[in-house]
Order: C-alpha cells, then sequence, then structure tokens
C-alpha cells in the first residue's frame, strides 16, 4: 500500500494545527483477556488513519510546520521470536513515509522538548486512559524551564473534532476498501442462509452457532481480519432482542432468523443485517411485516444524497412503518389516529426503537458529527411524548459525497395487549450500507439479496 494517502491527510491535519501547533496520537493500548492471553489486538483507528500502522507501542507526533515523527517498538530478536516481526524506527521512515522514527521508550525524553516553544497541544480527548495526566507530565515539565526563556503551549485542544470531520468524509482508498468488505460479508450472509435452508432440509439440527460458523468463514475465506463487531445471530424470538449476540438457540422451520454481521477488512467496517425464514419460505404474516421493512427502507434509501439531512432517511422511514402498522392492525387507529398522529406521538416506538442509521466507516458506528457544524447555534427545544424530557433539536448533518452510512429500519413485535397473536415474536431488520453521491446514494452491501422472492429463491438453490 502506498504510503501516499496517509501522507496527504498528515499534512491536511497539520495545517490545521496552527504552525505553533502539535498533535500527539497514540495508537490502541494491548488489553489482557485474561493471565496470559491478550485481546486480538486492534490498532486505534485514528493512528492508523494517519500512518496505516498497526502494530501496539507506537505513537505518532505531528507538528504545526508538517513534519511527522513516529515512535515505535524496537527491533528486539527475542520478543520478535514470541510476539512476531517489528518494523523497528531504522525501517519506518522508508516503509511508512513519515519523517522520523524512534523507538517508543524515547518518548518521555522527547516530548518534553517537542512540546516546549509550542502555544497548542492536540490530542484525542477522552479516548485513550491516562493520556491526560501524561500530558500533563510533559508539560510540568516544560513549565519548569520557563526560568530559561521556554515557552509551555498555553493551550490544550481536542483533537477529535478535526480527525472526525475528516474521516466523515471517506476519500477514494476508503470507498475502494469498504466496498471489498461489504462484498465479502454479503457472500458471508448468502452463505449463512443456504446452510440454514439446506441443514433444515436434511433433517439436521441446526444452531445459531452453526450459521455464525459459516459467517466465519466466508470472513476469513474473503481475507477480512476479523467481524467488525460481535455477530448478531437471532433465531425466533431472540431477533427481538436488539443487541442479542450469536448463541445455541435452536434453528427452526417456520421461525425467521434475524443476522447481523459483518466482517472488517483492512481496517474498515461493514455492516448488514438480513432476515430471513429459516427453511427458505416467508409465512403470510412474516412476508407482511417484512416487506413493510423492506418498503420502509426503500423510502429511506430514495431520501439519502448529497444535500438531504441525515435524518431524513429516518424520517421516511418512520412514516412508512406508521402507516404499515396502521394497516397490519397493530396500531389501532381508534386509539392512536392516523398516520400524522401515529408520528406525532411517537405511537411506532413499541416496534421501532431505534435510529434508522449510523455513520460508517474505521469504527461500525463511526465518528463524524450528526448535527450540520454550520448550524450548532440553531437549536430548538422540544418536549418528548413518550418521555416527557426536554430535547434540544439541532439541525441534521447536510449529507455530502463520501459519506458513509448505514440504512437500517427494522420492527420488533413483542407479544402485548393489542397485538395480534399472528405477529407475535416476529422481529426484522433490513440493514444496507450506503455511499452517499451527488444524485443518490450507491448501496455496496447489495451482494445479498434483499426482496423476499429473492431470498426465497436464493434458499432454494
Ligand atoms: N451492528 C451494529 C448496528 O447495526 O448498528
Ligand atoms: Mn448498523
Ligand atoms: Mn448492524
Amino acid at each position: 500500500m502506498s504510503t501516499h494517502v496517509y501522507a496527504e491527510r498528515r499534512a491536511r491535519l497539520a495545517a490545521q494545527l496552527g504552525p505553533q501547533g502539535i498533535a500527539l496520537i497514540p495508537t490502541a493500548p494491548e488489553r489482557p483477556r485474561n493471565r496470559d492471553s491478550d485481546y486480538l489486538y486492534r490498532h486505534d483507528s485514528y493512528f492508523y488513519y494517519l500512518t496505516g500502522f498497526t502494530e501496539a507501542n507506537a505513537w505518532l507526533v505531528l507538528t504545526g510546520d508538517g513534519k511527522s515523527r513516529l515512535f515505535c517498538q524496537p527491533k528486539d530478536m527475542e520478543r520478535e521470536i514470541w510476539d512476531g516481526y517489528r518494523l523497528g524506527p531504522d525501517a519506518a521512515p522508508g516503509a511508512l513515509g513519515v519523517d522520523e522514527a524512534f523507538a517508543v521508550g524515547e518518548l518521555e525524553a522527547h516530548l518534553p522538548k517537542l512540546l516546549e516553544n509550542r502555544d497548542a497541544v492536540w490530542y484525542p480527548f477522552a479516548i485513550h486512559e491516562g493520556l491526560e495526566s501524561r500530558v500533563g507530565g510533559w508539560l510540568s515539565k516544560v513549565r519548569a524551564r520557563v526560568r530559561y526563556g521556554a515557552i509551555c503551549p498555553e493551550q490544550q485542544r481536542d483533537l477529535c473534532g478535526l480527525l472526525d470531520e475528516m474521516r466523515l468524509v471517506k476519500d477514494a482508498h476508503e470507498q475502494d476498501v469498504m466496498r471489498r468488505a461489504s462484498a465479502i460479508s454479503a457472500r458471508a450472509h448468502v452463505r449463512a442462509m443456504q446452510t440454514s435452508a439446506r441443514m433444515l432440509r436434511a433433517g439436521q439440527e441446526v444452531r445459531e452457532y452453526h450459521l455464525d460458523a459459516e459467517l466465519l468463514h466466508e470472513f476469513r475465506a474473503g481475507g477480512s481480519q476479523y467481524p467488525a463487531y460481535g455477530s448478531i445471530v437471532a433465531a425466533g424470538a431472540n431477533a427481538c432482542v436488539l443487541h442479542y449476540r450469536a448463541d445455541a438457540a435452536p434453528v427452526k422451520a417456520g421461525d425467521l432468523v434475524l443476522i447481523d454481521a459483518g466482517c472488517e477488512l483492512d481496517g474498515y467496517a461493514s455492516d448488514i443485517t438480513r432476515t430471513f425464514p429459516a427453511n427458505g419460505k416467508f409465512s403470510g404474516p412474516q412476508r407482511a411485516v417484512y416487506d413493510l421493512v423492506l418498503a420502509s427502507q426503500d423510502a429511506a434509501v430514495a431520501a439519502t444524497r448529497a444535500g438531504a439531512r441525515f435524518i431524513d432517511p429516518h424520517e421516511a422511514t418512520v412514516k412508512v412503518l406508521s402507516q404499515g402498522l396502521l394497516d397490519l392492525g397493530l396500531l389501532d387507529r381508534n386509539q392512536v389516529g392516523g398516520v400524522d398522529d401515529v408520528i406525532e406521538k411517537r405511537a411506532y416506538f413499541p416496534f421501532y426503537m431505534h435510529r434508522t442509521g449510523h455513520w460508517l466507516g474505521m469504527d461500525v458506528h463511526d465518528c463524524g458529527s450528526y448535527v450540520e457544524p454550520s448550524e450548532v447555534g440553531n437549536g430548538s427545544e422540544r418536549r418528548d411524548p413518550l418521555s416527557d424530557e426536554v430535547i434540544v433539536n439541532r439541525p441534521s448533518r447536510i449529507l455530502r459525497p463520501g459519506m458513509v452510512l448505514t440504512i437500517e429500519p427494522g420492527l420488533y413485535i413483542r407479544p402485548a395487549a393489542g397485538v395480534p397473536e399472528q405477529f407475535h415474536h416476529i422481529g426484522i431488520r433490513i440493514e444496507d450500507d450506503a455511499i452517499v453521491t451527488a444524485t443518490g446514494c450507491e448501496l455496496i452491501t447489495r451482494g445479498v439479496p434483499v426482496k423476499a422472492e429473492e431470498i426465497e429463491a436464493l434458499m432454494r438453490g
């Protein structure tokens, strides 16, 4: 991978630090799981965005003049025999395009000097435990030298805001990786659907973990490093538990299965949900709810384009779902009124309690403000009809080409008074990933079909 994209991002960030600014960006720590075992290591997303470097124990220091310094693990034959290859500071400038590199053990000695005579020190606030106090320690060393003419930075500033804005619009390199991650995840969903139907046809017992195994197989076979988040494989009533995880429940003919799973490829997440009949054939009530959720997703997709607001797809979804809940008799017109009342009173909320999307990128719930920055001051207060809390509505983010978001409406029907029994325990979500374009959006996850009849055809095959 060429180092060019990272150098270009560092230059763009450096230009925003001010000539006397300095930015400190550590990568993520290794985390113990138990005794001698660590959790699988995952680099910090900000650090990776600026370096493309995935080793632990590393820091990037960037100064307003555009100069980049990397602190990384030194070469160490004994540690490399146990833990694997290290790039080392000598090779880092050539491999990563940074200007200078040092052993991470030299950080303490370099930082006070690097902070001297600067006006602002930038770092990500509230991300790295203990970072604030380490910066404080380095600043106090600078302050100890003011009698000798040193100038101590007067400002500490949150780097997240600058980096979040940069990460929100995905460049061509990022879009390419995300398309590939999505294609792998789509194949994984196809494989899980087909396995479910095939095993049931063969009279085999199917459990949620059998389908999870198919997802993992396809992720790794496609070159993905790991799932982007804990896969949800929810059979039957488990689909109504929003944060359910793949467990051991039986997958039975006649039930629906909701799978929310996506791989991470080269640092970028994909995030797909499909809901399908375990044996490949929707029942009447399942199909009715499915088609409603899909119609609401179609409306959301149509509302996703540059110039629209982030909230627009959600509002389009809610409108279609609210009308459908009335039409299916899940809400009683005599009690809640018409579709505008359903929306106004949020009467749909017991069946649809989450938002229709989120930013997607290196993090599955990616960074980036959901409020339009130029309109932050234009908030208006309203009282929530359900909680009675006062909520400040700020103007929603205006979509721009290259932003990536999920579109994921759902309906979750738990038994309750007035809810027709034929719909009990049906939980359906349909989730696709969209790159915003000038005229609409590109759905990058449609390698797995979404129409009910196409899913049924796929599962017959
Ligand atoms: N898989 C997490 C989400 O859909 O937001
Ligand atoms: Mn999602
Ligand atoms: Mn998801």
